[in-house]
């Protein structure tokens, strides 16, 4: 899982990061293993991971009781494949399933054209989001 975090982050999101070296720094700072560790003990958050031949190839998390999803990773090797079109799906319905009527994230710029394919809409707020800036997104779920 921090093989896959660090290497989708470092990869596919120099639009975001603009390879400036603080900015991966402070990224990827707690997604080592022991970051990731600590992530499994965090309350209130949830991990799945997608797999792809029997290897981790995306990472995602959500927190139900803030209706939000919280990490969306793919392997660089295994883009383009539909596993976080899978990934995403499993996690919007996860949340539904904990009466979560209205998900919520913020987006990379990276990633913002596949959550509009995917039927998540913008709520005009720009964020800060890991040194740069981020899109507040939204998609009913019930
Ligand atoms: C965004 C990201 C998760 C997409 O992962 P992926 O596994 O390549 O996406 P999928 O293969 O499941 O693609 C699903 C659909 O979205 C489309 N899509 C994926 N990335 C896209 C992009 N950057 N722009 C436009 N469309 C995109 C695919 O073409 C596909 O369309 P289809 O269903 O019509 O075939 C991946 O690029 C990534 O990990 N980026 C870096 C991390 C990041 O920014 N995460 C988001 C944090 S909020």
């Amino acid at each position: 899982m921090s093989r896959v975090l660090i290497a989708s982050i470092t990869e596919l999101c120099a639009a975001d990061h603009e390879n400036r070296p603080e900015r991966l720094a402070s990224w990827t700072a707690n997604k080592t293993p022991d970051g990731v560790k600590a992530m499994f003990a965090q309350p209130g958050l949830s991990l799945l991971v997608g797999e792809l031949d029997g290897q981790v190839v995306a990472v995602g998390a959500t927190i139900p009781a803030k209706g939000e999803i919280a990490l969306n990773y793919v392997d660089p090797a295994a883009r383009f494949r539909g596993v976080s079109k899978a990934l995403l799906s499993a996690m919007e319905y996860g949340l539904l399933r904990q009466s979560v009527a209205e998900a919520r994230l913020t987006s990379t710029i990276t990633a913002r054209a596949f959550y509009h394919a995917a039927g998540w809409i913008d709520d005009d707020a720009r964020v800060a989001c890991q040194g740069g800036e981020g899109y507040r997104m939204r998609k009913r779920l019930a």
